[in-house]
């Protein structure tokens, strides 16, 4: 378990510290959800889109623990709806793991959810494009963990309205459609030590007050985002790596729509924009024209910056997303190890030349 600081503590600042964790580890803001513990645990015992033993049917009430007897994709039919007071455990899935594909995974307007090596992969087999790989619209509470989310079509992860949320040590990748990250307002908001690969924008757009720490941002067109009619919110963002790829046209806009009325604490983070095959950027914390803060705004940020930028790097490409890794998420690391060569937007998973469509066999 990650103990902080007491005297950070002392200090009285905002903190997302809370007594009990998510789970050993469990980081930032989401990690005050409390899932489903001291529920029932519900095995999902086939790869069924509904009925009896199906993920659907599991999730569909509360206070539970979700399990998996099954490995292999889920292919939905239409977005899947999660119940409040849920833990999602997709490492108990046997063999190669669990992933959803071809619908949205969506948790919006529920609250206390906790999901830990999850595959959410939407894509085109899903016939409505205003949907994203995982919703948590006005959704509070929420830890993402080592969760691959990828060919969302509106977003990656929509986060409108959502408070106290945390996405750790995860791919968030490949995005199609609008090809946008994750999109985050309300908040506060945590995103730790994750994958983020070719992309348009919103890596995230953070309408909120956000701790960036740790993260890998690779083949952008832009990445951090505020959008400069967002309103004005703090942001901590600390030893991230951003490298270009094929796809970026302009390595500043790594920080994107920063404006006067954002706040900042930056440091340790660098930029690698030679796209020579090899990681070997400079450092860069000047975040457009935000003002800049002297110290981070939430207690806990420094204390969770313990990898610097190029340790970042090594530790998310290694541990990123979903474990086992597969095929697909071996596709994402592999293009993101290119350090600048190899890269591609996409509009559809197909065009990846990935096994099984583009989604990849489990
Ligand atoms: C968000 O987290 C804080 C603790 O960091 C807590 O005081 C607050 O009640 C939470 N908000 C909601 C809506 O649960």
């Amino acid at each position: 378990m990650r103990l902080l600081n007491p005297c950070l503590l002392a200090i009285g600042a905002l903190s997302p510290v809370v007594a009990a964790l998510a789970f050993d580890g469990a980081v930032g803001f989401g990690a005050i959800a409390t899932g489903g513990t001291g529920g029932t645990t519900v095995h999902v015992t086939n790869l069924d889109d509904s009925g009896s033993g199906s993920f659907r049917d599991a999730v569909s009430a509360s206070n539970r623990i979700i399990v998996f007897d099954v490995s292999g994709y889920i292919q939905l039919s239409s977005a899947v709806s999660l119940s409040s007071g849920l833990t999602i455990n997709g490492d108990s899935a046997p063999g190669n793991g669990i992933g959803i594909m071809g619908g949205e995974v969506s948790a919006s307007g529920k609250s206390n959810i906790i999901i830990r090596h999850l595959r959410m992969r939407q894509g085109t087999l899903d016939s409505d494009s205003g949907k994203s790989a995982f919703n948590m619209g006005k959704a509070t509470n929420v830890i993402l963990d080592h969760c691959s989310v990828e060919y969302g079509q509106w977003d990656s992860i929509d986060a409108v309205s959502a408070v106290n949320i945390t996405v750790s040590n995860s791919i968030i990748a490949l995005p199609i459609g609008q090809q946008f990250g994750a999109h985050v307002e309300t908040g506060p908001s945590t995103f730790y030590r994750n994958l983020w690969v070719s992309a348009h924008n919103r890596q995230p757009l953070s309408k909120d007050d956000t701790q960036y720490i740790n993260n890998v941002i690779y083949n952008y067109q832009a990445a951090y985002t505020a959008a400069n009619t967002g309103g004005d919110f703090s942001h901590d963002i600390i030893n991230n790596y951003f490298i270009t790829g094929p796809s970026t046209t302009s390595s500043s806009d790594a920080f994107y729509q920063m404006n006067s009325g954002q706040s900042v604490y930056s440091s340790g983070n660098y930029l690698d924009s030679n796209k020579d095959g090899v990681l070997n950027g400079a450092a860069y914390n000047t975040v457009g024209s935000a003002t800049v803060l002297s110290a981070p705004w939430a207690s806990d940020s420094l204390a969770l910056a313990t990898l610097s930028a190029a340790d970042a790097v090594t530790y998310v490409l290694q541990n990123a997303g979903a474990s086992p890794r597969d095929e697909l998420d071996t596709f994402v690391v592999n293009v993101v190890k290119s350090f600048g060569t190899d890269g591609t937007l996409y509009k559809n998973q197909a065009n990846t030349g990935v096994s099984n469509g583009g989604y990849g066999t489990v």
